[in-house]
């Protein structure tokens, strides 16, 4: 009765009725408020699922934030679960940055501030609370997050959202045979995009963008058009390319986003079709014939997905009238970025996954360094604006997708070799290969630090994540030799987040006192004199400071400052 539900279920994702694709609404400016909610979505006809979302029943707004803007959240929990609320790609404190540290009980409201410092790019949001992951992103809280700023303003690129920009999210989902969304699934057999499924929409004939996410669980998606219709990528997960590459598939690991533009200029009334092509994967990818490179590297059940190892549609595209002030060219230079020098880094860290000694079978716990996650142990510690290598190496027999919170990185090379020109731009995800397979990416780890709350670093797949495969880095804010830094650490800084006056007390053989902008720039310096405390008027721009507090030996110690 089971199987026979399941095929019809498949039955029904693959002749049902075509659905106009849902685009999500937006919200923009500097107070965001996103409600989390408990809800129900008709995806297979007659059957109600209970899903979540955040302002709906199935996902969440797109948030349209300027880069400088600072934004005053409010995530107001009223799922019926603890959760936490992750800003995925974006470069914010740990405080702010919504990992399993940061949990928002049932009925309780979580109200973090913090400037847009990331250039234009794509970012989405979800829960992060260690075991949940899957639960919550798979019933439905995600959402995206475009950043503008004056770079991409002056490009001449699509901005109008829904009119010749649109949010594609791409997601595989499996239901059980009460038709309710299955967690920890390898039966993800139904394909949706922004909740939608079998979904069609009309684009109008002229330069369209597509910014994309894989938000699936787990698997590994093979954007493309049918004909080989090409498309240009202009932007990887946190920002824009120098200059557009124009290819025919590109390849999207679970969190990967990627900003595409299509030229329909010369297609009106023509009708083609999004697809993962699934049977160009490797095997060794979820998503391929096989989930291991080896044969004998099985998941159970993962054959009968009929997904595997084949392509399936994702979205069925019109190509309707032109809209008015259409953009019909596609830039040949877009954003300035020099990516980071690998001279500079002062160490290669490395990390390494491996097999549980316990996996019964492939679908895990996978370890990384021989460990599954303690939230109550901080794996790694970075000092504070280093630029770091990591070296991540894969001893399993499967690709995972690694990704890093705080920073975007640049990856230097894939078994030695250098990326693709599509793999230079910015990332923070990067698909490792299995089989022994090494991936190098350089990282600067700038403008926050914390002795509390670390920054997480994972596999994408949240099977493997709430399973473990984590582990967590603090940003050690202690600047030069920490003989002093006993003394140092008690100073007391408040009220931070500040709205313009800092007190500062404890002071103990403290020479200067130097607020820094957040680019770096000497903004005051206070001579302190050995004086016990000390009030300061922050500068009147709001924002996140740095305060470099200077001891009569030199020794220097670093906090971070919002002025709200
Ligand atoms: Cu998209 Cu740590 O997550
Ligand atoms: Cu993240
Ligand atoms: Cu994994």
């Amino acid at each position: 009765m089971k199987k026979l539900f399941f095929l019809l279920l498949i039955a029904s994702s693959y002749i049902s009725a075509q659905n106009p694709l849902a685009i999500p609404s937006t919200l923009t400016g500097t107070n965001i408020s996103l409600t989390l909610q408990e809800g129900t979505t008709v995806f297979h006809a007659g059957i109600t699922t209970n899903t979540m979302g955040a302002n709906g029943d199935l996902l969440g707004p797109t948030l349209i934030l300027d880069k400088g803007d600072f934004v005053s959240f409010s995530v107001n929990n009223q799922l019926n679960d603890t959760t936490t609320m992750h800003w995925h790609g974006m470069h914010v404190s740990p405080e702010n940055d919504g990992g399993p540290h940061t949990k928002i009980s049932p009925g309780s409201i979580w109200s973090p501030q913090f400037s847009i410092l990331d250039k234009a790019g794509t970012f989405w949001y979800h829960p992060h609370l260690h075991h949940y992951t899957d639960k919550h992103v798979s019933k439905g809280v995600a959402g995206m997050i475009l950043v503008r700023d004056n770079e991409e303003a002056a490009l001449n690129l699509p901005l109008r959202y829904g009119v010749d920009e649109f949010p594609i999210i791409m997601q595989t989902k499996g239901f059980d045979a009460a038709g309710q969304i299955e967690i920890h699934t390898e039966m993800d057999t139904s394909v949706l995009v922004n909740g939608s499924i079998n979904p069609t929409v009309n684009f109008p004939a002229q330069v369209v963008r597509l910014r994309v996410l894989n938000a699936s669980s787990q698997r590994v998606m093979v954007f493309g058009f049918t004909g080989n219709k090409p498309f240009s990528l202009i932007g990887t997960d946190g920002g824009l390319l120098s200059a557009p590459i124009n290819l025919t598939r590109y390849r999207m690991a679970p969190g990967q986003r990627a900003d595409i533009l299509i030229d329909l200029s010369s297609n009106l009334g023509q009708n083609f079709q999004l697809l993962s092509y699934g049977s160009e994967l490797p095997n060794g990818m979820y998503g391929a014939t096989q989930p291991g490179i080896q044969s004998f590297q099985i998941i159970p059940g993962y054959t009968n997905n009929p997904l595997n190892g084949n392509d399936f549609q994702l979205l069925d595209i019109n190509v309707v009238a032109q809209t008015t002030s259409p953009i019909l060219t596609i830039p040949t230079t877009l954003a300035n970025f020099t990516p980071i020098n690998e001279n500079t880094a002062s160490l290669t860290r490395d990390i390494a996954f491996s097999t549980a000694p316990t996996a019964v079978d492939f679908t895990g716990p996978f370890l990384i360094n021989n460990t599954n996650f303690d939230i109550n142990i901080i794996n790694d510690t970075v000092q504070y604006g280093a630029t770091e290598i990591w070296r991540v190496t894969n001893n399993t027999g499967m690709a995972h997708p690694f990704h890093i919170h705080d920073v975007q990185f640049f990856i230097l090379s894939f078994n030695g070799v250098a990326p693709p020109p599509e793999l230079r731009g910015y990332h923070d995800v990067v698909l490792v290969p299995g089989g022994f397979s090494e991936v190098r990416f350089i990282a600067k780890f700038e403008d926050f630090a914390s002795d509390t709350v670390p920054y997480m670093y994972h596999c994408h797949m949240l099977t493997h994540e709430d399973h473990g495969m984590m582990g967590q880095f603090i940003v050690d804010g202690i600047v030069n030799v920490p003989e002093a830094s006993a003394e140092l650490k008690e100073i007391i800084i408040a009220p931070n987040p500040t709205k313009g006056e800092i007190n500062i007390s404890k002071l103990k053989n403290i020479k200067t006192i130097k607020i820094n902008a957040i680019d770096g720039k000497l903004v005051k310096e206070i001579a302190v004199n050995n004086r016990l405390t000390l009030k300061v008027n922050m500068p009147s721009n709001k924002g996140i400071y740095f305060l470099e507090i200077i001891n009569n030996s030199g020794v220097k110690y670093t906090r971070k400052i919002i002025h709200y």
